[in-house]
């Protein structure tokens, strides 16, 4: 498969699987327990129906926003995902500069691969810190210090993950970090030698930003659920979350909200944005569809925030479908993840100018030259026969 021959996010996530050796891709595809909500996320979309108005002058289409202060080509974010450099040895700073070069946002992970600094030394931007709160609370207190001095532009809080989710496609495969050349992967390695010789050719595997005080990865490979359960800390309450906005002082995002409470506690702590996400179907299974959260948490909250729908974004139309219903953006992981593993940097561009140039021709046959035409009178539930607000 090459790249110029992927025309969706469904191609570029065969040519990943194609790339990737068995551990890595199910560690990038999987989801919970049985993967329904993994599944869900997706599917949901297909329960609303978009309603055009034609012959609305649509010579110009703009797809231009703006995000947490910042100016944006189109309403998208690059998702904070661990430990990229398992999908491909350019990892995060490749992820950041397709990001920058298609006027997206991108969210650097806490237990991404490269650093905080290495990030902000790609360009302008724009850019975010995902961070959690760490029972190491010196550890938060430093990134906030460090995404300061970098000028990152936004500080964002993962708040649904107290400890990880039963993600059993790693199990079967034995998925450790750092990766091992153990007796389960061996075969699947040598069956994917261009991944597996630069892993050897580019050694150095480590969580950037927290190596210095969590050196537990150089001591033995672990599995991934044992190793993020070692750092979570299960006590943080809406209480840390106020001490953090207030440390951070700038646009900040809580990410992982699903209900209306939660959404009105974060207005409350004062948060910027939430991102409306359960993890990619990651963490807790059974949890409703990020989709379908949007309507009540808008009608709730009003205009006091920022909404970003996190979760099973595959298609243009996706994302206007959760615009028309209220949020102000959409994020993607898997997406992008599928692009660096097919292609490096050219293959995160790929699934991002695919993307975007499906929502600007959806905008077109919706009949909206601009985002903010993208109304609540444009999409409704399937079969309801009448707008969905
Ligand atoms: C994630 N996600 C995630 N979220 C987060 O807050 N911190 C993290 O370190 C990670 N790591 C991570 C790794 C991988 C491989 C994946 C696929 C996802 C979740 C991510 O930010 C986002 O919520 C989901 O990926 C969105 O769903 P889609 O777009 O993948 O369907």
């Amino acid at each position: 498969m090459r790249l110029d021959r992927c025309h969706n996010i469904a191609d570029l996530r065969r040519m990943a699987k194609q790339r990737l050796p068995g551990p890595m891709f199910h560690f990038l595809d999987g989801g919970a327990d049985d993967e329904w909500t993994l599944r869900r996320n997706t599917t949901a979309f297909d329960d609303y129906e978009l309603l055009p108005n034609h012959l609305s002058d649509v010579a110009q289409v703009d797809l231009g926003t703006t995000l947490l202060g910042q100016r944006l080509a189109w309403p998208m974010l690059l998702a904070p995902t661990g430990m990229s450099r398992l999908f491909h040895h350019l990892a995060e700073p490749a992820v950041a500069r397709a990001a920058q070069k298609h006027g997206a946002f991108y969210a650097l992970s806490t237990m991404g691969t490269a650093s905080i600094e290495d990030i902000a030394a790609q360009g302008a931007g724009p850019w975010m810190f995902q961070t959690y709160i760490l029972r190491d609370r010196t550890l938060t207190d430093e990134f906030v210090e460090r995404c300061k001095a970098a000028k990152l532009h936004a500080l964002c809080l993962t708040i649904d993950t107290p400890l990880a989710g039963n993600r059993e496609r790693d199990r079967v495969t034995g998925m450790t970090l750092p990766p091992r050349f153990g007796l389960k992967s061996l075969a699947s390695f040598a069956a994917h030698p261009r991944w597996a010789f630069r892993l050897l050719t580019h050694p150095g595997f480590q969580l950037a930003n927290v190596a210095h005080r969590v050196d537990v990865l150089s001591k033995s490979p672990m599995s991934v659920i044992d190793y993020v359960n070692s750092q979570f800390d299960r006590s943080v309450s809406w209480k840390d979350v106020a001490w953090l906005v207030e440390r951070w002082n700038g646009p900040f995002v809580i990410k992982g909200v699903l209900s209306v409470k939660d959404a009105c506690r974060a207005v409350d702590v004062g948060a910027t944005a939430i991102m409306i996400s359960n993890h990619g179907g990651r963490q807790l299974e059974g949890t409703p569809a990020p989709i379908d959260c949007v309507a009540p948490i808008r009608d709730a909250v009003g205009d006091r925030l920022e909404l970003i729908v996190d979760g099973g974004v595959r298609r243009g139309t996706h994302v206007i479908k959760a615009l028309a219903l209220g949020a102000n953006a959409c994020a993607i992981g898997r997406p992008y993840l599928y692009g660096l593993a097919a292609g490096g940097q050219a293959g995160v561009e790929r699934a991002l100018a695919l993307l975007r140039t499906e929502v600007e021709r959806s905008m077109a046959l919706l009949g909206c030259r601009s985002i903010v035409e993208i109304k609540p009178e444009h999409v409704r539930r399937v079969g309801a026969g009448k707008p969905f607000r």
